[in-house]
């Protein structure tokens, strides 16, 4: 007998799950600029769901619609089954932590927590309580009598986290949580907030400019430009199967390469591009006609580098000269030079030290640049 699919990680593959955001047709004009153009939108219970895309392209305003701080133009959106558009901020079953979280600088750690529940008149045994249990989870306990200005940036977004969390939201609204933070804290804290995330089985949803950190933290992402989706998808498939040439070179580095199908078998697709004068054999079996201009994307670490040639077939690989080395330690970056002028980005782990053989490539050598006829991305827009 086959086996029910588990879809318990993936709501969004479950046809009979109902998401617990429903966004639709949803639009948002000021004056005749429109920051949000009729977007749709299903967001499941428990995900960590990111808004990515650059300054400008409408996050905060859709995260502004979901918490009810901003009304929509059109369109409609619906939380836990019922339709928000007459329901105020304060109460949808949603909080919001905001671009630039304003802690009480005259309260304590501890006070700041509190505020909403003492200001919704919560006993003062279970604000003690709940104020005590998420100071408690987001690690900062021995700092509950400091003032905001004692703390380090880190630990002030923590608080505001627990301010954000400590009403029991279904849903909490994440406006770029960490962008106050330097790098090395930015990775610590993300693991954390997936941790409590994960722990509290609360949904999120964050906004964020930030690819890595998408990538990092998320169930799935939709990448937005100029008030649209490009894509909705998780940080795997939009990293793997960009459907654009805009998602390919916003999420990751990517190669691109123009070019027209010349074979549309049945099995794989050849593409060839002039410049640089090269053969892509393709056989993830997409199928594109011929004679269609299409681009080629290719991931800096799905190109192989190597002094010899590559094999006999002269398909999926050029010859270009080393332009640039950047040793990472973990890894090196290549930048090759292909006909003279193109560079083509190359990333490689520095698993073993070089051996006999296997001589190391040095600056301004010839070198064969090759790939798998599965890692071509093929994209028509
Ligand atoms: N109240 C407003 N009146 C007029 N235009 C606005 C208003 N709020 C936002 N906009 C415009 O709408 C667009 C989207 O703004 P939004 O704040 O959603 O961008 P964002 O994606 O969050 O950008 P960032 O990453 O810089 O925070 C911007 O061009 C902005 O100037
Ligand atoms: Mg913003």
């Amino acid at each position: 007998m086959a086996q029910a699919p588990d879809y318990s990680d993936r709501p969004w593959l479950d046809p009979e799950a109902e998401p617990f955001i429903r966004v639709q047709s949803v639009s948002k004009h000021f004056g005749d600029f429109t920051a949000v153009d009729s977007v749709d939108l299903e967001i499941y219970k428990g995900e960590l769901f990111c808004l990515l895309g650059g300054s400008g392209c409408g996050k905060s305003t859709l995260l502004r619609m979901l918490a009810g701080f901003e009304t929509p133009s059109s369109g409609r959106i619906e939380i836990d089954g019922q339709n928000m558009t007459d329901v105020p901020p304060y109460e949808r079953p949603v909080n919001m932590m905001f671009q630039s979280y304003a802690l009480f600088p005259h309260m304590t750690v501890e006070g700041n927590v509190a505020y909403g529940l003492r200001r919704d008149g919560v006993a003062r045994s279970e604000i003690e309580q709940r104020v005590a249990d998420m100071l408690e989870l987001v690690e900062l306990i021995q700092f509950r009598k400091r003032k905001p200005h004692q703390l380090s940036g880190g630990q002030r977004q923590r608080v505001a986290l627990a301010r954000a969390l400590v009403k029991q939201p279904k849903v909490l609204l994440l406006d770029e949580p960490l962008g106050a933070l330097d790098k090395r804290l930015r990775d610590q804290t993300q693991y954390e907030l997936m941790n409590i995330q994960d722990r509290l089985g609360v949904t999120f949803v964050v906004v964020t400019h930030d690819q890595e950190e998408a990538m990092t933290l998320s169930t799935r992402i939709a990448v937005m430009d100029a008030g649209r989706f490009m894509q909705i998808g998780t940080p795997t498939e939009i990293y793997e199967f960009p459907n654009s040439r805009l998602v390919a070179t916003f999420i990751g580095n990517a190669n691109m390469f123009e070019g027209r199908v010349t074979e549309n078998g049945p099995d794989h697709l050849i593409v060839v591009s002039k410049r640089p004068d090269c053969e892509f054999y393709i056989d993830h079996g997409v199928s594109i006609a011929e004679g269609t201009r299409v681009w080629i994307a290719l991931r800096p670490e799905k190109v192989r580098i190597s002094k010899q040639p590559p094999g006999n077939s002269s398909a999926n690989q050029i010859r270009g000269m080393v332009h640039d080395i950047g040793y990472l330690g973990g890894m090196s970056t290549y930048r090759v030079d292909v006909e003279g002028e193109r560079l083509v980005e190359i990333t490689s782990q520095n698993q073993i030290r070089p051996r006999d053989g296997n001589p190391p490539i040095d600056w301004d050598e010839e070198v064969y640049l090759s790939w798998e006829a599965s890692n071509p991305v093929v994209l028509t827009k």
